[in-house]
């Protein structure tokens, strides 16, 4: 599928790079990469394929869909970073939140994320259900990330990945944890720890633990545990993807 990015001004290219330095100095000083990174791919993981309904427009900060049960906990991230975009009248929501997502994987180690501006801001929300339910296994996530987002076996557990970052907490999703020793740094832990079983005090979702069952997904993990270059490249290109569902389209 070919891309064709919009064209923007100067001034707006110029706007986005001013605030991607605020951004960075937000995350730093609240520490919350995680939480931004759950509401970049939360926006963008509504995205159906088929109905072209859904995805990073920025829909999210709506009271409906900040209402879905996936997304408890996510109003927080939404207020964290209003008054920041409030200096950037001029960038759309949509383009800030996944702004946000990639900026919160470069400063806590991870990989470069190309950013391409000019996503517009819808106005309606998707219908709910359209996230992943932790309580399941592959052909539930082969369903939401292939099915209906577009994406691919390498993509589902390249993006995985990201629960290298932050926890689970109980009164958000019923889980409690960290996935990862070092929940604010994006490494590869989280497939080494995935591969060598429950340990004290962290967490593995059942949906995590689907991936070490399949014959496709399995290897992916072994790869990613034994070489965090590959996984960064594999993860860059999946998290480009998914920042960009429903935009660009040729
Ligand atoms: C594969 C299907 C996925 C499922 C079932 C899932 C499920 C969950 C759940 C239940 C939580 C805990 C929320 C809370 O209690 O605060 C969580 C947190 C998180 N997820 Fe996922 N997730 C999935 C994929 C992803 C992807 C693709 C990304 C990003 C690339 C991601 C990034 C995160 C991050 C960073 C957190 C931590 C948030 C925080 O610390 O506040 N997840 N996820």
């Amino acid at each position: 599928m070919g891309k064709s990015y919009p064209t923007v001004s100067e001034d707006y290219q110029k706007s986005i790079e001013k605030a991607k330095r605020k951004l960075r100095a937000l995350i730093a000083e609240k520490q919350c990469a995680p939480l931004m990174l759950r509401l970049a791919w939360h926006s963008a993981g509504t995205f159906d394929v088929n109905s072209k309904t859904g995805g990073p427009f920025g829909t999210i900060r709506h009271q409906a869909e900040l209402a879905h049960g996936a997304n408890n906990g996510l109003d927080i991230a939404v207020r964290l970073l209003e008054p920041l975009k409030e200096q950037f009248p001029e960038i759309s929501y949509a383009d800030f939140y996944q702004l946000a997502g990639v900026v919160a994987v470069e400063v806590t180690g991870g990989p470069e994320i190309p950013f391409h501006p000019g996503r517009e801001d819808k106005p309606e929300p998707p219908q709910e259900g359209r996230l992943p339910d932790a309580t399941k296994g592959c052909d539930h996530l082969r369903d939401v990330f292939i099915k209906q987002m577009g994406l691919t076996d390498q993509d589902i557990v390249a993006l995985s990945g990201g629960h290298t970052l932050g926890r689970c907490h109980k009164e958000r999703s019923g889980f409690e944890g960290a996935w990862t020793a070092n929940p604010l740094v994006f490494d590869n832990s989280y497939f080494k720890e995935l591969l060598s079983g429950e340990k004290e005090g962290l967490l593995q979702l059942p949906s995590d633990k689907a991936l070490l069952s399949d014959p496709v997904f399995r290897p992916l993990v072994e790869k990613y545990a034994a070489d965090e270059d590959a996984f960064f490249a594999d993860y860059a290109e999946a998290h480009l993807k998914l920042s960009e569902l429903g935009f660009a389209d040729a």
